[in-house]
């Protein structure tokens, strides 16, 4: 499964790596056939790649080993999930993790998570999560962050009056970056009333694999409303 090349050659990448150890038969095996079949394809109205159940469609950005995004998926059984992860061996554990657990509300994409965003239509998410994206600390490679003030935008084109948008991180300077960005945006209210509401994980989020094993400081929940 190979990610087609993008118009825009010039386009700045905003991920390091996409291979990482080698995978094992059987995870190559389901790159193959599972993903095959749940493969996302960007464009047209997404709730026609779901089944007939599927009453709204969430998106998660950079999913990691998919961990958050089946627990979404099983919390929420009339949503489909779409999830983007370019590193190839995080697909994989996720393709493993839905060959022992089937879902079939559940859409990959193995590719850079802009593609899907740019091809949906206006107003067809119900949420959208970005949970410890790449921190990209240098200032001279903040341009690679994924939020940036045009994905906002775009954001706010293809999120619903009223959907949600969840970002975490733990790095020290992502989140002013973030927050200052957010907080600009015209079409995004913070639903912040204080620190605990960042601070606290909400009961309906559960715990990353980048938490669990690569966390260095503390991490925060911010959940915007897209009005
Ligand atoms: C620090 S990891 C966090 C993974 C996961 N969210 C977690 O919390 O365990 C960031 C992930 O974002 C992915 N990523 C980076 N840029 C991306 C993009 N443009 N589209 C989709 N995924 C991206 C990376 O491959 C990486 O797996």
């Amino acid at each position: 499964m190979s990610e087609a090349p993008h118009p825009d050659r010039n386009r700045r990448k905003l991920y390091g790596r996409r291979k990482g150890p080698k995978l094992s038969s059987r995870q190559a095996g389901l790159r193959q056939t599972l993903l095959g079949e749940l493969a996302w394809a960007p464009g047209g109205d997404p709730l026609a790649q779901f089944p007939d159940n599927v009453q709204e469609v969430w998106l998660e950005v950079g999913f990691g080993a998919g961990e958050h995004l089946i627990w979404q998926a099983q919390q929420h059984a009339q949503v489909g999930l779409i999830g983007a992860e370019p590193y190839e061996m995080g697909m994989a554990k996720l393709l493993t993790k839905l060959e022992e657990t089937p879902l079939n509300t559940v859409r990959l994409y193995e590719g850079d998570g802009r593609e899907i965003i740019e091809a949906l239509p206006d107003a067809s998410l119900g949420r959208f999560f970005l949970l410890f994206p790449d921190p990209w600390p240098k200032t001279r490679h903040h341009k690679r962050r994924f939020l940036q003030m045009e994905m906002l935008d775009q954001l706010a084109r293809v999120l619903k009056p009223g959907a949600e948008l969840r970002f975490a991180t733990d790095d020290k300077s992502y989140l002013p970056y973030a927050l200052e960005r957010l907080m600009a945006h015209p079409k995004f209210r913070w639903l912040a009333e204080g620190p605990a509401d960042w601070k606290t994980r909400p009961a309906d989020w559960p715990p990353t694999r980048y938490e669990a094993k690569q966390i260095r400081g503390l991490p925060t929940f911010l959940r915007f409303v897209r009005h």
